[in-house]
């Protein structure tokens, strides 16, 4: 069953509730107060006199990350744990959120009884209650049930959500997140099966007009068609684009072609283009709905793992030219990101493992709790099988570079995270020529890489290096790259997008769950990690 979470302030009784309301649905009980205890080995008091509440933030956010990943449990938040925006996404994305609330007058009463929260000490009347209430309006405002703990007791507090969860809908397997950026708002769904609700998600964000799918002739042929009816059966006017298949036409060359398209079909700015397939489908499909006409709506349907846990997300889109890659492009977000694990069945082991290393990543730099879930699943790291692990872990992949994504749309900062391992990757992927490598697989190489230079500088330790080695070495164990070299690699990094002048700045992991931005690595230092990164093929 999908979690159960309680909000609310300290004092509504969301310890006493969600025990007996875990006991009454048969679910686990969890508080997240107990599980950040646990993993620092102190008592909530003492982590906040000893290191502050930012630390106790932290510690807060990693067993948000890691109780979201299970189900069937219900979850008692502390009282400001929804006031980090990234927090309520993830219990809005994995649970129902009920939020418990009372008066002010009620919660003083209780909390002067006896609460030992740190906090509760500069409680010293109602006013400073309610004071606080109000800063942590936005924290409480998103939710799907809402009790009122002041006028009814437990046991009634209890029947109350307890009825309430048994009228839903068992919707387990959807999970959706929100994105909500300068440019756009929009939802990414994560399911299996769903497919073939493209066309009424589509119809409920408000789309309409014509749509032309964006796809390639390997993909179509797969979906194409199941696509096609989910959107005429929505209503949509619906033509098709196909692109040659692979990397190396990702072109403004292709991208002309498509201009002609458009203008034959008489799309406009109303029109929505879909695009059906990987990374390189949704690149080029982004990249035509970002410019003809100066815009049209973009829905991403995802079809590859590398796609849904990273490119569908976050509005970067790109075509490749002569001397680098992803080197014209615009910022365009989509309208919506639909992604059904379904599609996974059919996707070529070694493709399925180049995604692996886009959510390993994620996990490694943005959600160790996630990293350990993976890790600890062998078989959904290696192959596909359908699993709800899957459907969750891309959900949790979305929900970190959402949160990246909102924090700095257009890669001004904080957004370079992302772009660990790229700088070598992309270097990787121009000197060995577009096509011979999946993306994925040059990712896995450039953080093994960029990790091994960043410990011999001495800003990645020598137990990161170890995690990241026995993550990405077994997605690329096999290639054979027999004729490229180390220099030809660090060559190609000279025409790195992210170069400032001819100074190229890197994003390394420092820590599992830490990377250092804007760090220059000396030629040489770099130069002999790539070769020990080939050479370990
Ligand atoms: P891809 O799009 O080339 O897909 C890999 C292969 O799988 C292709 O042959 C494709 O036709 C096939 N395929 C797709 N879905 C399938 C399915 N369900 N069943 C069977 N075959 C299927 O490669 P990719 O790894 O998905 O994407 C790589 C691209 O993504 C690169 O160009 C990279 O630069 C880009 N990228 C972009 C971003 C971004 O933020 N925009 C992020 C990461 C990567
Ligand atoms: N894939 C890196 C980013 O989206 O920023």
């Amino acid at each position: 069953m999908k979690n159960i979470a309680l909000i609310g302030f300290m004092g509504t009784g969301k310890s006493t509730v969600g025990a007996e309301l875990a006991r009454r649905l048969c679910l686990r009980f969890v508080e997240t107060d107990a599980v950040i205890e646990e993993a620092s080995n102190k008592s909530i008091s003492r982590i906040f006199a000893e290191e502050g509440e930012k630390a106790f933030r932290r510690l807060e956010r990693s067993a948000i990350q890691a109780v979201t990943l299970e189900d069937d449990q219900v979850i008692s938040c502390g009282g400001g744990a929804t006031v980090d925006p990234r927090n309520l996404r993830l219990l809005r994305m994995t649970c129902r959120v009920v939020l418990l609330k009372a008066d002010p007058r009620v919660l003083y009463e209780r909390i002067s009884r006896g609460s030992s929260r740190p906090l509760a000490l500069n409680l010293k009347a109602p006013e400073d209650i309610a004071r606080l209430i109000d800063d942590r309006r936005d924290a409480y405002a998103q939710y799907d049930l809402c009790v009122d703990t002041g006028i009814c007791s437990v046991e009634e507090a209890v029947e109350v959500i307890a009825e309430w969860v048994c009228s839903q809908n068992a919707d387990l397997e959807n999970l959706r997140l929100e994105l909500d950026t300068p440019l756009e708002r929009y939802s990414v769904v994560v399911g299996s099966g769903i497919l073939s609700q493209l066309g009424s998600e589509m119809r409920a964000c408000g789309l309409e007009g014509k749509s032309m799918l964006f796809s390639n002739g390997t993909v179509d042929c797969l979906y194409g068609d199941r696509a096609r009816q989910s959107l005429s059966e929505a209503g949509f006017h619906c033509s098709t684009f196909l692109m040659a298949d692979g990397e190396e036409y990702k072109t403004l060359d292709t991208a002309v072609q498509a201009y002609h398209a458009c203008n034959e079909l008489s799309l406009d700015r109303r029109s929505t283009v879909v695009a059906l397939g990987g990374g390189v489908v949704g690149d080029v499909a982004g990249f035509i709905a970002g410019t003809y006409m100066r815009g049209m709506n973009l829905v991403q349907v995802p079809t590859t793992l590398l796609a849904m846990v990273d490119s569908s997300v976050g509005g970067k889109t790109a075509v490749n030219m002569p001397f680098g890659k992803n080197m014209v492009g615009v910022f365009h977000q989509p309208r919506l990101v639909v992604a059904d694990l379904d599609t996974l069945s059919t996707l070529t082991l070694r493709d399925y493992r180049a995604g692996m290393a886009e959510l390993l990543k994620h996990g490694l730099i943005l959600n160790p709790a996630l990293l350990d879930f993976l890790m600890s699943r062998r078989e959904i790291l290696m192959s596909y099988t359908q699993s709800r692990d899957m459907v969750w872990a891309v959900a949790h992949s979305c929900a970190v570079k959402a949160d990246i994504v909102e924090a700095d749309e257009t890669e001004q900062g904080l957004r370079e995270v992302l772009n660990a391992g790229h700088t070598v990757a992309h270097a990787v992927e121009l000197a060995a020529g577009y096509g011979r490598l999946r993306h994925g697989e040059a990712v896995a190489l450039g953080i093994i890489a960029e990790t091994d230079a960043a410990n011999t500088m001495g800003i990645a330790s020598d137990r990161c290096l170890e995690v990241v080695r026995a993550c990405f070495i077994p997605l690329v164990e096999g290639l054979s790259l027999p004729d490229l070299d180390a220099s030809s690699v660090c060559q190609a990094m000279l025409s790195d997008k992210k170069k400032r002048g001819d100074r190229v700045f890197f994003s390394v992991v420092e820590e599992v769950g830490t990377v250092r931005r804007g760090v220059e690595i000396d030629r040489d230092v770099l130069r002999e990690a790539v070769a020990r990164t080939l050479a370990g093929l």
